[in-house]
């Protein structure tokens, strides 16, 4: 094993009924006055958050709740939940949905804790992270793994700029996760979720990173057990059994255990977020439409890897190294594919885009030169605007 730092100290309860813990853990947690946060009212539709409040009232903690949080998640709403938080004097807060709630709450936290600070530059790491208030979360989609994760993506809707900020701080508490609140999902955002969930690995996957055999063997099972799994949960949301296994992929796909010791590549997830940004498209859907012409635009950097997915991961009998390469990019944009999620812009629904915005896309992407990308190949501004030109069909 290469020499790593795991830290990842969220509790997690899981199971049928689990939410029914959450006020007991806002109080190991020394929540007295909480802020829930909420997304767009799926939870109100299906009772979860009066089921939430009614706990927390029993239980004789103060909260107040809000809600409208949209999916690729603005800092301006995060900035009027600081307002609403520090207004009711919440020391707690408590995110009830997917990643955009939950990231949302996390920027809430950091902003109640540092009122005199701006919040966006946390994110671009203008000024260091020192201080900030408990999160707790009850998980309602298997996607982002944010519910056990050290990050947060808030979209800048000043600039458009969505951005990824981590710090040990953006790790929740606690995270309650019964499989059953995901039972309501549209199938689509099903399918955006396994999506997700496999490039939180694929990401860490590929790496020019060698000798972490535990780790890789983890990130094979973990991706062989999802794309199983997400079939059937695309075919019926209310699939106790896949949901489940999926759910609980989640979080250790993106909880760090996938990658340990490992330089990790994350370029498909940074040219993903300038998709969303843009054209604010599903994260998982902006991933699987550019994950075919990264891998098939970066594989000559070390095509060994790719075999050994294609050999661990699906079963593909090893022969010419590039061939069986590509035989495994075929069979993952096939599985894309089956689950009904694009692997290009057309079928990603934002068409066919001109030259400017290909370039425009990739300026941003690279921070207009002031980063690389990446490092299973390490992406500069060319790199990054000749894959958006792949996927550009
Ligand atoms: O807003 P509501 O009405 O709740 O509807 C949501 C939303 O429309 C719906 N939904 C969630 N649970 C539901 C449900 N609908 C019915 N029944 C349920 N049980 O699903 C839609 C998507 O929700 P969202 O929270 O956006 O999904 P997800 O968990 O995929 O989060 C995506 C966001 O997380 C970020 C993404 O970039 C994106 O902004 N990420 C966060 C990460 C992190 N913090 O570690 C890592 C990821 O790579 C990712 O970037
Ligand atoms: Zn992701």
């Amino acid at each position: 094993m290469q020499s790593f730092g795991f830290y990842s100290p969220t509790e997690v309860a899981f199971g049928k009924d689990a939410e029914l813990k959450t006020a007991e853990l806002i109080k190991k947690y020394g929540g007295t006055r909480v802020l829930i946060v909420y997304g767009g009212g799926s939870v109100v539709k299906s009772g979860l958050l009066e089921g939430i409040e009614q706990l927390l009232a029993k239980s004789g903690i103060a909260f107040n709740s809000i809600g409208g949080v949209k999916p690729n998640p603005r800092l301006s709403f995060a900035k009027s939940g600081i307002k609403e938080a520090i207004k009711f004097g919440a020391d707690f807060i408590l995110a009830v949905g997917g990643g955009s709630v939950i990231d949302t709450a996390k920027g809430i936290a950091h902003g109640v804790a540092n009122p005199d600070k701006d919040l966006w530059a946390f994110w671009t790491n203008e000024i260091p992270l020192e201080r900030s208030l408990p999160v707790g979360t009850v998980l309602t989609i298997s996607a982002a793994g944010s519910e056990t994760s050290e990050s947060a993506v808030l979209t800048n809707d000043e600039t458009n700029t969505k951005i990824g900020y981590d710090t040990p701080f953006n790790r929740p508490k606690f995270a309650v996760m019964n499989p059953e609140l995901t039972f309501t999902l549209p199938v689509y955002q099903v399918a955006c979720g396994v999506v997700d969930i496999m490039m939180h690995t694929l990401d860490r996957y590929f790496t020019p990173t060698e000798g972490n055999e535990i780790t890789d063997e983890i990130a094979e099972s973990l991706l062989r057990v999802v794309i199983k799994h997400g079939k059937t949960a695309v075919a019926n949301p209310s699939d106790y059994e896949a949901m489940s296994e999926i759910m609980w992929c989640g979080s250790l796909s993106h909880n760090g255990l996938t990658g340990l010791g490992a330089d990790w590549d994350f370029a498909p997830h940074q040219l993903g977020h300038e998709l969303s940004g843009k054209f604010d498209v599903a994260h998982g859907a902006s991933l699987s439409a550019i994950w075919d012409s990264w891998a098939k635009y970066c594989l000559k950097a070390k095509p060994e890897r790719f075999v050994r997915y294609a050999q661990k991961v699906w079963g593909i009998e090893k022969g010419n190294a590039e061939e069986t390469a590509l035989a495994a990019i075929e069979k993952t944009a096939s599985y894309f594919k089956s689950v009904g999620m694009p692997t290009c812009f057309t079928e990603l629904g934002i068409g066919v885009q001109s030259e400017e915005i290909l370039r425009e896309l990739a300026d941003r992407c690279v921070f207009f030169g002031k980063r690389t990308v990446g490092s299973f190949k390490v992406l500069d501004r060319e790199d990054v605007y000749n894959i958006y030109k792949l996927a550009n069909h």
